[in-house]
C-alpha cells in the first residue's frame, strides 16, 4: 500500500517536473504521460491523423452510420472455432459435457486419443450422453446401452439385437495451446486462430488465467485497439495508429505504424530497441478471439484472448501465451522464460480494465476519429456469418445479403 503511494508521488512529481520543464521551453521533446494524453485528445479532435483523410468528417466526430446486426448481440455470434474445454480434462476414455456457445455438447477421447464431439442428448430418449461410457473408440449411453462410433453412428441397439439406421449430430474438433476447440458450422472453413507472424513456425504455448467479464465478448475484444485508452487507463505514452490488414473472411489485423509519437522519455528508452514502427498488433479472429504481438524488435511476445459468449451476452475468456520453438538446449531453456514474461504483459495489459468491463454498457455513440479501428472492427464483425446463440442456425436473410457484398467486393478486387 505504502509503495503504491510512493509510485504515485512519485508519478505526480515527475510529471510536474516535466510540466515545468515545457513552460520553461515550449519546444522541448520530452513529454510526460499527461501531455501526452493531452495531446493525443486533441490529436482526437483536430484530425491531424493522416489514416482518415479518407473520410468525409464534418467535426471531432464519426458517424457510425448504421444499426449493427452482431456485434455486441447478446444472441449471436460468428460461426467459427471457438475453444470448448482444456485438453487436460478429456483424458482417453474420458467423456465431458460441454456448454458451448448455448448448445449442449459430449466430448470424449477414444481408446486411440482421438476426440470426438456430439450433440448432448441421446436420440432414443433424451439421457445426457455425458453420463455414459467410453467403449474403445464409442461412446455407450448409460440409458439404455445404446453404442455410437466417432462418426455419430449408433452401432448398437443390444435390446434389438439389429441397429436401425441412427445418426448423431457430430461437430468438428481440433485440439491446439492445450485447448480442445469445436468448430460451430458443417465444414470448418477457416483454420484454427494463429498469431500471423508464427503462422509457419512450430510453436509453444502456455495457457494463462481463465476469467469472466460482464459484457460481451466482441467488447472486450476492441480494448486492444481503443488506441486512446493506451494513455488513459494504462499511462502508457504512446501514440498508437492503426492500419488493417483483411487475412480472410474471418480475420483481420489491426497494426500500429507509428514510432510510438512524440520523444517521451518512455519512448526513448524504447526507440532503439525498433528499427521501425513500434510494434503492436492485433489479429482478431471471429470477433471473439484476438492475438496480441508486442515488444521489441528482438523478442516478440504473443498473447492469445480465447473468448466465448456465455448466457445474456457476457464472457468467458482464457488466455494462452505463445512463443516460436526455438531449437536445442538453448530453447528448453529459453521458452519457459519467454513465457513466464509474456504472462507478465499479458496481466499488465489486462489489469487496468477490470473495472470498466464490469460495468460497461456499451454503446458507441458520439465515436471520435481516434475510434476508426474499433467502427472498422464492427464492420468486420457484422460481415461475417452470423448464428443464433443455442440452435447454432444460421441467421439467415442478413447473411445472405453480407454474402452477396463479399462476393461483389471479391469480384471487383480480382
Ligand atoms: S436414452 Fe440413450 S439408449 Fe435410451
Ligand atoms: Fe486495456
Amino acid at each position: 500500500m505504502h509503495f503504491a503511494l510512493y509510485v504515485l508521488i512519485l508519478y505526480v512529481l515527475i510529471d510536474f517536473y516535466f510540466a515545468q520543464i515545457s513552460a520553461i521551453n515550449p519546444n522541448t521533446s520530452i513529454s510526460s504521460p499527461t501531455q501526452l494524453r493531452k495531446r493525443h485528445c486533441q490529436r482526437c479532435i483536430s484530425g491531424n491523423s493522416g489514416i482518415l483523410n479518407d473520410m468525409s468528417v464534418k467535426s471531432q466526430t464519426i458517424s457510425l452510420n448504421r444499426q449493427t446486426t452482431t456485434f455486441n448481440h447478446p444472441k449471436r455470434f460468428i460461426e467459427g472455432w471457438y475453444w470448448a474445454i482444456p485438453s487436460r480434462k478429456v483424458r482417453r476414455s474420458q467423456v465431458k459435457p460441454v456448454n458451448l456457445l448455448g448448445k449442449e455438447l459430449v466430448i470424449y477421447r477414444g481408446k486411440d486419443g482421438k476426440l470426438a464431439c456430439f450433440d448432448a442428448y441421446c436420440p432414443h430418449m433424451g439421457a445426457h450422453l455425458a453420463e455414459g461410457t467410453v467403449e474403445g473408440n464409442g461412446l455407450r449411453c448409460l440409458f439404455h446401452n445404446w453404442k455410437f462410433n466417432a462418426s455419430g453412428t449408433c452401432i448398437d441397439i443390444p435390446c434389438l439385437g439389429k441397429n436401425i439406421p441412427i445418426q448423431l449430430k457430430t461437430w468438428h474438433v481440433q485440439e491446439k495451446y492445450g485447448l480442445i476447440w469445436v468448430w460451430t458450422g458443417d465444414i470448418p472453413k477457416q483454420p484454427l486462430p494463429f498469431v500471423p507472424e508464427l503462422e509457419n513456425h512450430r510453436c509453444d504455448s502456455l495457457l494463462g488465467s481463465h476469467f469472466e467479464k460482464n459484457c460481451h465478448p466482441n467488447v472486450v475484444m476492441i480494448n486492444a485497439i481503443d488506441a486512446h485508452h493506451f494513455n488513459t487507463v494504462h499511462n502508457l505514452p504512446l501514440e498508437i495508429i492503426f492500419t488493417k490488414e483483411q487475412l480472410n473472411k474471418n480475420a483481420i489485423t489491426f497494426s500500429n505504424i507509428t514510432r510510438g509519437g512524440e520523444n517521451s522519455f518512455f519512448i526513448r528508452l524504447i526507440r532503439p530497441f525498433y528499427k521501425n514502427a513500434v510494434t503492436y498488433s492485433m489479429c482478431y479472429w471471429y470477433g471473439s478471439t484476438g492475438t496480441v504481438t508486442v515488444g521489441p524488435d528482438f523478442l516478440h511476445f504473443h498473447i492469445m484472448f480465447a473468448l466465448r459468449m456465455t448466457e445474456n451476452g457476457k464472457t468467458e475468456g482464457q488466455t494462452i501465451l505463445i512463443t516460436k520453438k526455438r531449437r536445442g538446449i538453448l530453447g528448453w531453456l529459453l521458452n519457459p522464460i519467454v513465457l513466464w514474461l509474456t504472462k507478465m504483459v499479458g496481466n499488465y495489459f489486462a489489469k487496468g480494465d477490470t473495472k470498466i468491463f464490469k460495468t460497461i454498457k456499451f454503446d458507441l455513440k458520439t465515436p471520435l476519429k481516434v475510434d476508426h479501428a474499433i467502427l472498422q472492427f464492427i464492420h468486420h464483425v457484422d460481415s461475417q456469418k452470423t448464428l443464433a446463440w443455442g440452435s447454432w442456425e444460421l441467421i439467415e436473410d442478413r447473411w445472405k445479403e453480407e454474402d452477396r457484398i463479399w462476393k461483389l467486393k471479391g469480384e471487383a478486387n480480382d
